[in-house]
């Protein structure tokens, strides 16, 4: 167990991005509601998880991250959380497929609200107010009165994420996630669109894989495992009241977890030295991801892992590597170095969204696909060099049809972006592009594999 911790001592750091409450006691009494409030996650499942992302470190998994840059309230809805499920299970066929490796899946959903904001303020009309922080902390609104921190909202949230994480229990267990039938989700949606071309042959070949299981009796009807899946939950631990309030000591184990989720991260702004952020998540047991971008050297980097995995434990961190397409082979390269070198063992995953936003002539925010894909394509390069594994895919996505990215197999226009930009915070890939860039990645996984065959042989 981490020395000189306890779930309270990152009050004594330096917290950024945290909302300042007009009433520090109707937070604290917040904060004593929610722990007494039942834990969202069993710490037994932290560990499964983290066993498989390190079997994903070892160069033996795949890990597919993603989900809304923001939950919301108003987004809520079931359908919004099966179609980015669904969309989510299909990425992963197809990724298991192209890598022959199992392919661990984590939402970015189910407790991801809070958000780090690049202004403390928003200016509309010569109006200044606070920004928006996210649905568990203020309003989106545009109102003096919405932008004001309430902690009732973490409770709603809690709300929120213990119905969401039941609905994705229940889809993932209760026969929605057959593998057949997640199959041809994808040809019905491949039917509809130009990538029928491109990546017909992929998904026939799967449906081929399909047919002679099932004529060796292996189908969803006589194999249980093809019935279901395993799915994790996953957000940044940012509000770090909530975060405490939602920590247990595991009964089993005697160690701390952070029962919210399965799986926290910690963002590109609060991974720095002496943060709040980092003393928090270096005390509790689960898997613990870190945002690296381009401002983060390597020996900070190694820092970082002395404090978050003194003992080195396999699984424990997944590095999220997020430099922008231009800078991702230059900035990453000496990060892996550094890491290798000193031997620590983490999962390296790719976030290809959050080095690329641009702002469209149109003014809204956007993600052009090109940029995305080249980023990934950077990363993939920079781990074939280094003779490392490229592991991970960290997205924001929805299972909507919703034009916040531009470009795809169905373009979207910087014009279209109006059409249905209904994103809390950043733009998502919608479905369409969300599986395309499976494909693409299935190319480079299978790359990745010829390699490996070519050193072993
Ligand atoms: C995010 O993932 O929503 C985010 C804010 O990312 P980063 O910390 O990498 O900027
Ligand atoms: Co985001």
């Amino acid at each position: 167990m981490a020395s000189n911790w306890t779930a309270d001592s990152w009050r004594g750091f330096e917290a950024r991005h945290l909302p300042t409450y007009p009433s520090a006691e109707k937070l604290a009494d917040v904060e004593r509601t929610l722990t007494r409030f039942p834990p969202l996650v069993f710490a037994g499942e932290a560990r499964a998880l983290k066993a498989d992302l390190a079997n994903a470190a070892a160069g033996n998994a795949f890990l597919l991250q993603g989900g809304d840059c923001a939950e919301s309230f108003a987004e809520f809805h079931p359908n919004n959380i099966r179609d980015t499920f669904r969309v989510l299970l299909q990425m992963a066929v197809v990724l298991t497929f192209a890598s022959k490796q199992p392919v661990v899946k984590v939402g970015r959903m189910a407790g991801q609200f809070a958000k780090p904001r690049s202004s403390p303020v928003e200016v509309q009309n010569g109006v200044e107010l606070p920004s928006y922080l996210g649905d568990n902390i203020n309003g989106m609104e545009f109102t003096p009165e919405s932008r004001i921190p309430d902690p009732d909202r973490l409770l709603k949230a809690f709300s929120q994420s213990a119905s969401t994480l039941n609905l994705l229990r229940a889809f993932a267990t209760g026969g929605y996630a057959n593998l057949r039938q997640v199959h041809q989700w994808t040809l019905d949606f491949m039917g509809r669109s130009p990538w029928a071309d491109k990546f017909g042959e992929m998904a026939d070949k799967i449906g081929e894989a399909l047919d002679f299981m099932a004529a060796c009796g292996i189908d969803p009807q006589t194999q249980p495992q093809l019935q279901g899946t395993s799915f994790y939950t996953s957000h940044e631990a940012l509000l770090l009241n909530y975060e405490q309030a939602m920590t247990r000591q595991d009964s089993l184990t005697g160690g701390w977890y952070d029962t919210s989720a399965h799986m926290l991260w910690i963002g590109d702004r609060t991974r720095f030295a002496g943060s709040a952020h980092v003393e928090f998540l270096r005390g509790v047991g689960n898997p613990i991801g870190m945002k690296c971008g381009p401002s983060l050297t390597p020996d900070a980097l190694l820092d970082l892992l002395d404090t978050l995995n003194p003992a080195r434990e396999p699984g424990r961190m997944t590095l999220i590597s997020r430099f922008g397409d231009d800078k991702v082979e230059a900035g990453l390269a000496p990060l892996v170095r550094a890491v290798k070198r000193e031997g620590h063992p983490v999962l390296w995953s790719c976030d290809p969204m959050h080095g690329n936003v641009i702002k469209a002539n149109s003014g809204y925010k956007t993600r052009p696909f090109d940029r995305i894909l080249n980023e990934v394509r950077g990363f993939f390069a920079v781990h074939r060099a280094e003779g490392t594994h490229a592991g991970g895919i960290h997205i924001e996505m929805t299972g909507q049809d919703v034009t916040e990215c531009v470009g795809g197999a169905v373009a979207i226009t910087s014009e279209a972006l109006a059409d249905r930009y209904h994103t809390h915070c950043d733009p998502r890939l919608n479905a369409a592009q969300s599986l395309e860039l499976a494909f693409l990645l299935a190319e480079m996984l299978n790359l990745e594999r010829a390699d490996r065959k070519a050193e072993a042989a």
